[in-house]
């Protein structure tokens, strides 16, 4: 490994390391045990998902999910008539995915890689959702994911969200950017609050932000240690 910092790519893949060397965990220890009591190991959709498409009324169309997991939204999407693409980087994910989706007969476009290495024909989808990804994506990464964002989304598509609130149950850690590179982790993924997230997102519209409705016994996932946004993207952008 040269180690040399010679571009601003060399600064972001340096940065990138500094956390992973700190990183116990895998993610594909994570999904090697299906059984395990993960709430979003269950096959069901996120409840602010299907209200974007039941009561937002989102017409089908072309879906990104990022950072897709065992697929219960993407397939909850394909389902609906979406034809998704789901990315993500674990390969026991994917399996998993995959088989919930033959099981119902249904066709996803399951994409074996890191996010900011998906290609994308730009402009190209009604939808890019991600549950649960975000929250994972350290900082100085943040840009890119703004840029991968901007690129996928339709002029007037969409782009949803849920990740942590800070300090909640399922995770969110209240450190700061800046803190995540003295502490060389993002303990477990960032949390945010609901004027942050706005922050970030300024140059979509807001729809729609607010915890999930915490779910049990309906079919639906959702936990109120979650946010949930639905964001437009302007047609002039
Ligand atoms: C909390 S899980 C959520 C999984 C799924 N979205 C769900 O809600 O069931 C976060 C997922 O993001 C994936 N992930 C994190 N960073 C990623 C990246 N840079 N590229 C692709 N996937 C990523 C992980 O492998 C993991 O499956």
């Amino acid at each position: 490994m040269k180690e040399t910092i010679a571009d601003m790519n060399d600064i972001l893949l340096m940065l990138d390391q500094l956390i992973l060397e700190e990183k116990k965990f895998n993610w594909e220890d994570f999904y090697s045990d299906r059984n395990r009591n993960v709430p979003f190991f269950l096959n069901h959709p996120d409840e602010n998902l299907v209200s974007y498409c039941n009561d937002f009324k989102l017409s089908p169309g072309h879906a990104l999910d990022l950072g897709c997991g065992p697929g219960r939204n993407a397939v909850f999407l394909a389902e609906a008539g979406w034809q998704v693409t789901a990315a993500d980087t674990s390969v026991k994910a994917l399996e998993w995915g995959r088989e919930r989706a033959q099981e119902r007969g249904l066709a996803v476009n399951f994409v074996n890689q890191n996010i900011f290495h998906v290609e994308v024909d730009p402009h190209s989808f009604d939808l890019v959702y991600d549950s649960g990804c975000f929250h994972h994506i350290p900082p100085h990464r943040r840009l890119d994911y703004l840029q991968l964002v901007n690129r996928a989304v339709k002029p007037g598509g969409y782009f949803a969200l849920t990740c942590f609130v800070t300090g909640g149950e399922l995770g969110g850690s209240p450190q700061s950017d800046w803190d995540v590179y003295r502490n060389r982790s993002l303990q477990g993924g960032l949390g945010f609050s609901s004027e942050r997230i706005l922050e970030i997102f300024h140059d979509f519209k807001c729809i729609e932000i607010r915890k999930m409705k915490d779910c049990q016994g309906t079919g639906q996932f959702g936990s109120s240690s979650l946010w949930a946004a639905l964001f437009k993207k302007p047609e002039h952008l």
